[in-house]
């Protein structure tokens, strides 16, 4: 199949939020994405909108997974927020457990997904981040099956045509 794409402009942490929020809003069990930028390029702050679109608590803090390279969110799906950029060979990105959370019932948000593009499954949804300059950020998110692809195509009904 063709693969979807739609390209959004966040020009502050607010916006970011909020589309995260939209796809948080979108995604259910077993849905993967996969977060493909540079430092600092947002893929956290993204990942608390997707929080808040899943359900899980504002209150709750979300912050890069770097050191207990998952976190677990209560929503109205278990959010598992991975971060594999300290995973160093694939065995270790295997133990970390990512299987299983596949097949949890959960959604699985993973930063620097781009690490270990052998592990995402066909129905991941990416999203590339670029830098644009200190408070823009730019979203690409590509679906290259149905399930993705679905997605995106509704996050692109809610922006005005370009
Ligand atoms: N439009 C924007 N959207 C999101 N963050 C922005 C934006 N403009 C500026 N920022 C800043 O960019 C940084 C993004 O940080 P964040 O922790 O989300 O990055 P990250 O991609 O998760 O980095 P890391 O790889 O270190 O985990 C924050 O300091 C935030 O204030
Ligand atoms: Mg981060």
């Amino acid at each position: 199949m063709k693969e979807r794409h739609v390209t959004i402009i966040s020009n502050s942490e607010e916006e970011t939020i909020r589309l995260g929020r939209e796809i948080g809003a979108l995604l259910a069990e077993g849905d993967v994405v996969a977060l493909v930028g540079e430092l600092g390029s947002g893929k956290t702050w993204l990942t608390k909108g997707i929080a808040h679109g899943l359900g899980v608590s504002p209150k709750t803090v979300i912050t890069s997974p770097s050191f207990a390279l998952v976190n677990e969110h209560q929503g109205r799906v278990v959010l598992f927020h991975m971060d594999v950029y300290r995973l160093e060979t694939l065995a270790e990105v295997l133990s970390a457990g990512l299987e299983e959370y596949l097949h949890s019932g959960g959604v699985v948000v993973l930063e620097w997904a781009n690490r270990w593009p052998e592990i995402l499954p066909e129905h991941t949804l990416t999203v590339e981040l670029q830098i644009l300059d200190d408070h823009s950020r730019q979203f690409t998110l590509t679906g290259r099956s149905p399930r993705p692809a679905e997605i995106v195509g509704a996050i692109e009904k809610k922006r005005p045509l370009k």
